[in-house]
């Protein structure tokens, strides 16, 4: 593909650029979508860093969803794959740069998800479950890789760079505060997302099916033992990671509200939960 270049400058958009030779995915996990986008995550042990390489040739000619490799997953790491994307999907739907595609796409990975993740968690060996998320993790994966992500997975980036958190696990705890602070620039996509995944009714309104969407989100996450904040965010680290997330946020991701450096700030104090009850 490119043998003369370190990995480490293939870092960002469009680099690779050469196609690559058949590429077929195997997913272990039911979250990132790799199977399905543009980017690649490499982690190098030795500096701590993690990027991303971002690039069409490599979407994956093939990708193969056999229920059969996720069965040993352990409960934790169903969960948080999961709400990874679950992410996945609300966020590209909420987004400013969805199509009629990529809102199919996440409209039926979101009812997938809402549907099919607790039993995946509860009952590891229920393959229908385990298939569904599958597909989920995909469609999902389709969706954001055509409509982007959005401060979730921001503010998300900064807690596994700082803290280690797992990439699924910060987006769980984050994605319920996030919705809940874009308030009713968000009710109108919430309610579908509700009333397509069986928890909302339209005659309720966008708001109250809005609300209790997220209202859904959160017992999910209490069910598989996530916990409501991350204490261990703290306070002397939240300038620079306010910081980093403008950075990365602005413009690069079509967001329904763009946060100042003043509001990621805010939203860094909500998460560290003072006065709040820990699940964990
Ligand atoms: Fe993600």
């Amino acid at each position: 593909m490119r043998p003369t270049k370190e990995l480490s400058q293939l870092k960002g958009q469009l680099h690779v650029r050469k196609p690559l030779p058949p590429f077929i995915a195997i997913p272990t996990t039911a979250g990132t979508g790799s199977e399905a986008t543009v980017a690649a995550v490499i982690s190098n042990p030795q500096t701590h860093e993690k990027y991303a390489i971002n690039d069409p040739v490599l979407v994956p000619d093939v990708a193969v969803l056999d229920p059969l490799l996720t069965i040993n997953l352990p409960p934790h790491i169903t969960a948080t794959t999961g709400m990874d994307a679950l992410t996945h999907a609300i966020e590209a739907y909420i987004g400013r740069s969805t199509t009629a595609l990529t809102n199919m796409y996440s409209e039926e990975a979101t009812r997938l998800i809402m549907t099919y993740l607790q039993r995946a968690y509860t009952n590891p060996t229920d393959i229908e479950a385990r298939q569904a998320m599958q597909k989920a993790s995909y469609f999902a994966g389709a969706a954001f890789t055509r409509a982007f992500v959005g401060n979730v997975h921001v503010i998300s980036h900064t807690l596994s760079g700082f803290y280690h958190v797992p990439h699924g696990l910060a987006n769980a705890v984050i994605l319920p505060h996030v919705l809940e602070s874009y308030g009713a620039t968000i009710y109108i996509p919430l309610s579908q997302l509700a009333i397509k995944s069986g928890i909302g009714n339209a005659k309720w309104g966008a708001r109250a099916n809005a609300e209790l969407f997220i209202q859904t989100i959160r017992q999910l996450n209490e069910a598989m033992s996530i916990p409501t904040h991350l204490p261990i965010l703290q306070s002397a680290d939240i300038p620079l990671m306010a910081s980093r997330a403008y950075a990365e946020a602005n413009p690069l991701y079509p967001v329904p509200v763009i946060y100042t450096k003043a509001q990621f700030e805010a939203m860094y104090k909500k998460l560290q939960g003072h006065g709040a009850i820990h699940i964990l």
